[in-house]
């Protein structure tokens, strides 16, 4: 059976992996105002929102408990996987239209700019900086997660033939971090890091359905200290997401899995559909990819259901995501990528915040 984050916050099997933070009404209008403040100029994408974003994290700082703001410091530390924030005012209380809207029309609505706003300032809360690639989703910060290219239980209007492996089917996607995958706090050989963190709130999710995710440290204690090591060796191969903009981006090699940091620990980079072993290693090193792969595919998943009243920060170094595949073609999250305070990414321009690739 599959665990509910929810019932996780203080103790259970995940414990301390997954956290909640629950505004009160006070909390909840002011933050309101401000992502509609944010909203009114454009959302994430429009030059200024960050610095309204850095005025707005300020500005709600002070209202928050002493447990409330050692919440926000412990996932800022990456001292855990997943923080939930509830008790978020509702955007729209409107239904879905039957059919969604093409892209392009759904990224310029009013509450899903209000709704990536907000994801905004509440990454900023845990001293994340909402960014984009220049080489994924079309160098765009907000990402709109639903069905336009098919692949969900049900077809869509305009059903292709052939199916992308990405947030824009409706395809089940297996565990995995976020791409790209070449280093994950240190930009390395040209390639910035991984996203620290992504976060994800529903403009529409009419049947609930959840987003599951599988924090690592227990998944690395069963497979033990000596796989482990073999995962920090430079031995795996991964292939090209689907989602980076045409002609850029490529298959990568010889990257690890895992990697001692000296400001976070540990950190992960793994997708259980595009990445492998090279074939001309040691067998400690294949041993210890199948271990990892096995336990894995063993774990039980925390699973949560996205509403416009919650928000889902997961730490894209500690923990992996996945879904199944989409069963009702309404359903819409919103999703931004957020950079630590400890990740040194390769900027190209700062204002919206833009990183190589
Ligand atoms: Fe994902």
């Amino acid at each position: 059976m599959i665990s509910k984050i929810k019932a996780q916050s203080t103790d259970s099997c995940i414990g301390q992996e997954s956290r909640t933070f629950t505004f009160n009404c006070r909390q909840s209008a002011l933050l309101h105002q401000l992502s509609m403040e944010i909203a009114a100029i454009g959302g994430p994408q429009a030059p200024g929102a960050n610095f309204l974003t850095s005025a707005a994290a300020k500005e709600l700082k002070p209202s928050f408990s002493q447990d409330q703001c050692a919440l926000l410091e412990a996932y800022s530390d990456s001292l855990f996987s997943v923080l939930i924030f509830e008790g978020l005012k509702t955007i729209n209380t409107s239904n879905p239209p039957d059919e969604l809207p093409d892209l392009a029309t759904l990224e310029t609505r009013p509450d899903v700019l209000c709704l990536a706003s907000r994801n905004q300032i509440l990454l900023k809360l845990v001293d994340n900086d909402a960014f984009a690639y220049d080489l994924d989703n079309d160098g765009k910060l907000v990402r709109l997660v639903a069905n336009f290219k098919g692949g969900g239980l049900t077809k869509i209007k305009a059903e292709p033939e052939s199916r992308e492996l990405s947030s824009h089917s409706g395809l089940a996607l297996g565990p995995h971090t976020e791409a790209p995958y070449w280093c994950a706090v240190d930009a390395k050989d040209g390639h910035s890091p991984s996203p620290s963190s992504l976060i994800l709130s529903a403009l529409w999710n009419p049947t609930l359905e959840p987003t599951r995710v599988i924090p690592l440290p227990p998944v690395l204690e069963r497979i033990g200290v000596i796989n482990c090591l073999a995962l920090t060796t430079e031995n795996f191969q991964f292939t090209r997401s689907d989602s980076f903009v045409s002609g850029k981006g490529a298959n990568g090699r010889d990257v690890s899995i895992l990697a001692f940091d000296d400001k976070v620990g540990f950190s992960a980079r793994f997708n259980s559909y595009r990445f492998s072993v090279n074939s001309n290693v040691s067998k400690f090193v294949k041993t210890a990819y199948s271990a990892l792969c096995q336990r894995v595919e063993e774990s039980t998943p925390a699973e949560y259901a996205l509403t416009q009243e919650s928000a889902m920060v997961i730490n894209n170094t500690r923990a992996l995501h996945c879904r199944d595949v989409i069963k009702d073609n309404r359903r819409v999250l919103v999703r931004i990528f957020g950079l630590s305070k400890f990740s040194t990414p390769i900027v190209i321009s700062e204002d919206p915040l833009l990183v190589q690739g």
